[in-house]
């Protein structure tokens, strides 16, 4: 299976910046992985109208579970494929921070994802003094049992909060360590298909540390921030990627 690698631009990219960004990834040559970016919701019509017509994918960052009504400032997932998205973050870490989202909001959203035929990739992971306390395995094993839906057929992004937007990476072992578990998670939750979902590794992913952790048991691809502001830097990660 080829690997995915998702851009994730969070609130970066005024018209200029977006523009150029696509365009750059439009212009480029076909990569052996999936590539996909998540633009903030202001850019999406204009990254779709660069990407229409080339292997590269667009989503979201988040959805709302209802699929039209009286949530102001809110967006539905049909809104998002109407925008001809395929995907969408859903439980980013500083959605459950910063927003308080629970994992049953983000099963309540991942069901409504499918529903409008958008591929959901749902994150977890600790923080630093979860990890600290070595309670990794059972904070992530929590949320998967928690914000996965009944036949959950999307994507797992795991990503420890301590490595995000800083520059530490987990070691070899313990993504490994970790990837192992959400697949055997997996297989519980979901049965048979849990074992061909794609686990996605995000947490300062750059250009020279992907062949490390895209080579590694259970990485399905990676979750890039801060990276996949750069066109560079965005197609270098991915030109890491392999089959797996
Ligand atoms: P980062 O962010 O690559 O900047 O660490 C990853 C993420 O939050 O998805």
């Amino acid at each position: 299976m080829r690997q995915l690698i998702a851009g994730n631009w969070k609130m970066n990219g005024m018209s200029v910046q977006a523009e150029a960004l696509a365009g750059a990834l439009a212009a480029s040559a076909p990569l052996p992985c999936d590539l996909l970016v998540c633009p903030p919701f202001t850019q999406i019509a204009r990254v779709a109208d660069r990407l229409r017509g080339t292997a590269i994918a667009w989503g979201a960052q988040d959805c709302h579970a209802a699929p039209s009504g009286a949530h102001t400032g809110d967006i539905s997932a049909p809104m998002l494929a109407d925008l001809g998205c395929s995907a969408v973050i859903l439980g980013h870490s500083e959605r459950r921070q910063n927003h308080h989202e629970t994992d049953a909001q983000v099963r309540e959203k991942a069901i409504a994802a499918a529903a409008a035929g958008l591929l959901a990739i749902i994150c977890v992971g600790e923080t630093e003094q979860q990890r600290d306390a070595g309670q990794e395995i059972a904070v992530v094993g929590h949320q998967i049992a928690a914000s996965l839906p009944d036949g959950f057929a999307g994507v797992i992004a795991y990503e420890p909060i301590w490595a995000i937007g800083t520059g530490r990476t987990p070691t070899i072992g313990e993504v490994e360590a970790v990837h192992a578990h959400i697949r055997a998670a997996l297989i519980a939750r979901l049965g048979a298909p849990g074992a061909s979902l794609r686990i996605l590794y995000g947490g300062s992913v750059k250009p020279d540390n992907a062949a490390a952790l895209l080579a590694v048991a259970e990485v399905g691809g990676a979750l890039v921030g801060g990276a996949s502001l750069s066109a560079e830097s965005f197609l270098g990660i991915g030109k890491k990627a392999v089959l797996f």
